[in-house]
């Protein structure tokens, strides 16, 4: 795709697909006879989620939620709405949610509480990417991609004003 706001690269697709091939083994090594459930946020994490889910190779299942934070089109206020809830409860099951990025980690904050809420037996953190200069809370991620400087990044899910996801890298969004 030939586009001037596409600027530098930041993850290769090789590389997506290493680390995520990596990640699903971790996970299915330390969830091994657990009932995992991953819990995607959409829509930035579907892209990471589907790859990541056929490299884990135990049992599993997902489900979604979608959530809006308030705030501007590149600062989060921590306010977070549901847009979308899960499907089905998750008491008693081990939740992973997976995320694209963690930026100020406002909205996985909220996420975290909000689903901790509802007793799961655990509750653990993937994030694709991670930009730590950001982070405004400090959290616990238990699996993380790459970290990224802060630039705002496009692709492999994330986008700029809904475009952009379908890109198979990372970029910078060039200024
Ligand atoms: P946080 O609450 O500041 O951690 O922001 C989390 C959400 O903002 C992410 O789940 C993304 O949807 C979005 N976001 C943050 N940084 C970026 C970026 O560099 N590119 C695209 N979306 C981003
Ligand atoms: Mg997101």
């Amino acid at each position: 795709m030939r586009d001037p706001k596409i600027g530098e690269m930041l993850v290769q697709p090789d590389q997506l697909k290493h680390r995520v091939r990596e990640l699903g083994a971790e996970i299915s090594r330390d969830y091994a006879e657990r009932d995992l459930l991953l819990v995607g946020v959409l829509k930035g994490a579907v892209f990471f989620l589907a790859d990541l889910m056929r490299q884990i190779d135990i049992p599993c299942e997902v489900d979604f939620m979608a959530v809006a934070s308030y705030g501007s089109a590149t600062d989060s206020s921590g306010v977070v709405r549901i847009l979308k809830d899960l499907d089905r409860p998750i008491e008693d099951r081990d939740v992973l949610i997976v995320e694209d990025i963690v930026d100020s980690g406002l909205t996985l904050q909220y996420l975290l509480r909000n689903l901790g809420a509802r007793d799961p037996r655990s509750l653990e953190v993937c994030s694709l990417l991670t930009k730590p200069e950001r982070r405004k809370v400090e959290l616990p991620i238990r699996y993380t991609g790459f970290e990224i400087p802060h630039r705002f990044a496009i692709g492999y899910g994330l986008d700029s004003g809904e475009r952009y996801r379908n890109l198979p890298y990372v970029a910078a969004l060039a200024d």
